[in-house]
C-alpha cells in the first residue's frame, strides 16, 4: 500500500544507526525525511560491539585513522545531543582501550601502535601491573605492562540506534516498517518499493548494510556480508568500562556489570548460525586473559553481518542525480556513522549544512570500476 501524506525531500532507506544519524543531519538542514527499514535479523547496528576506536579497531591506514578520529570527535558532541534529544541514556564511555602487553612480539607490535597514534596526534599511556590490576583485576598473573589509548570510546549501539530512532519520532519522522526491493529514480525523484510499500521522495539515500545490493535498480555493489559472532558475560564489576583489545579477541564493556567478547570473521554469506568452535573459541581466548571467567558460562552469543567491501573502505556519496549511498562500513559502522551523516547531508541537499567534511576518493561508491546495472 503506498504510503500517504506529502512525498518527503528525502527517503532514507535503512535505518540502522547510519541511516538514522543521516536522517537527523538531513532534518537539522532543513529536509523532510522519511526512513524506511525492515528490522532485518542480524544487521549491524544492533549486533555490533560499539567500539569507538579510530587507532585499536580501524584499520592501520593513517587517512582511515583520520577519518576515525574526526568521526569519535563527531560521537563525543552527538553522544549527549541524542541523550538531550530522545530521553534515552546511551551508555557512552570515554574511558579509553587497554591493549595488554602478552609477550615480546607483542611488546613490538603496541610500541608501532604507540607510535602511530602519536603521528596521529592522539595520547597514549603506559600502563604498569599495579594500575592495570586496579582498573581490570581479572587480569592473568604474567601481565606487566599495557598501552592505554585514552582518545578511545565506545556505546552502547543499540541503545544509540534506539535513542536515534526515538529522537526522530519526537520530531515527527515518520519510520516506515518495510523491505525496499526496488528504486526507480525518475525525473522528479525516487520511487522506492516492495511489499506492501510504495513510497515517492526528492531524493533517495541508501543504507541497506550487507542487504544493499540486494535493492534493484541499484548498480551493481560489491558488498558482502561478513558474520561475525560475539558472546556476552554478566558479573563483572572492574572499575574499568572501556575495551580491551589483544590480537585475537575484543572485550567490550556495557553498564550493567557486562563484558561484550568478538567477534568472528566469516564469509559465510547471509548465514546468522551460532557455532559452538566460534563461541568456545572466543570464551576460552577470553579466559586466557580474564581468568575468572573460565568458571562462568555467558549469557547470550549472537552474530550479526557487517557488510564488507573489498578495500574495507565504505561507499558513501552519489550514485545518480538522487540516488545517494552510504554502506558498506565493515567492521567500522557504529564508529564511522556521525562523520558519514555530516559527509552525505550537504550532497543530498545540495547545499552546505553544518560544516562540510569532503567525501575521499577512497569513499567514492564508484571507484570499483563502471556499474552495470
Ligand atoms: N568493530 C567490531 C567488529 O567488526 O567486530
Amino acid at each position: 500500500m503506498p504510503a500517504s501524506g506529502p512525498r518527503p525531500d528525502v527517503l532514507v532507506v535503512g535505518g540502522g544507526l547510519i541511516g538514522l544519524l543521516i536522517a537527523r543531519e538531513l532534518i537539522r538542514g532543513g529536509a523532510r525525511v522519511e526512513v524506511v527499514d525492515d528490522r532485518r535479523a542480524g544487521a549491524a547496528s544492533p549486533n555490533a560491539a560499539g567500539m569507538i576506536a579510530p587507532i585499536a579497531e580501524s584499520s592501520t591506514d593513517a587517512a582511515f585513522a583520520r577519518m576515525a578520529i574526526t568521526s569519535r570527535d563527531l560521537w563525543a558532541r552527538l553522544a549527549p545531543a541524542l541523550e538531550r534529544e530522545s530521553g534515552i541514556s546511551i551508555d557512552y564511555d570515554d574511558t579509553g582501550s587497554i591493549l595488554p602487553v602478552l609477550d615480546e612480539p607483542g611488546r613490538k607490535v603496541l610500541a608501532g601502535i604507540r607510535q602511530q597514534a602519536t603521528d596521529l596526534g592522539e595520547p597514549t599511556a603506559e600502563l604498569g601491573r599495579t594500575e592495570l590490576l586496579r582498573l581490570v583485576p581479572d587480569l592473568r598473573p604474567g601481565i606487566e605492562a599495557g598501552l592505554l589509548l585514552p582518545g578511545e570510546h565506545r556505546v552502547d549501539n543499540r541503545l544509540a540506534a534506539a535513542a536515534a530512532a526515538a529522537a526522530l519520532e519526537r520530531q515527527g519522522v515518520t519510520l516506515h516498517r518495510a523491505t525496499v526491493e526496488r528504486v526507480t529514480e525518475e525525473s522528479a525523484g525516487v520511487s522506492a518499493a516492495g511489499a506492501g510499500f510504495a513510497r515517492d521522495a526528492g531524493a533517495v539515500v541508501i543504507c541497506g548494510g550487507a542487504w544493499t545490493p540486494a535493492i534493484q535498480g541499484l548498480p551493481t555493489l560489491p558488498i558482502r556480508p561478513v558474520k561475525g559472532q560475539m558472546i556476552a558475560f554478566d558479573r563483572i564489576d572492574w572499575a574499568f568500562t572501556g575495551a580491551i583489545r589483544t590480537p585475537s579477541f575484543y572485550a567490550v564493556r556495557r553498564a550493567g556489570n557486562r563484558l561484550l567478547i568478538g567477534a568472528s570473521v566469516e564469509h559465510t554469506g547471509f548465514d546468522l548460525s551460532l557455532t559452538d568452535d566460534v563461541g568456545n573459541g572466543l570464551a576460552s581466548a577470553a579466559a586466557d586473559l580474564l581468568p575468572a571467567l573460565r568458571d562462568r558460562q555467558p549469557v547470550e552469543h549472537w552474530a550479526g553481518l557487517r557488510p564488507g567491501t573489498p578495500d574495507g573502505w565504505p561507499l558513501v556519496g552519489q550514485l545518480s542525480e538522487r540516488l545517494h549511498i552510504a554502506a558498506g562500513h565493515f567492521r567500522n559502522g557504529i564508529l564511522l556513522a556521525p562523520l558519514t551523516a555530516r559527509m552525505i547531508a550537504p550532497m543530498v541537499l545540495g547545499r552546505p549544512a553544518a560544516p562540510v567534511v569532503p567525501v575521499p576518493a577512497a569513499m567514492r561508491p564508484r571507484r570499483f570500476g563502471p556499474c552495470t546495472r
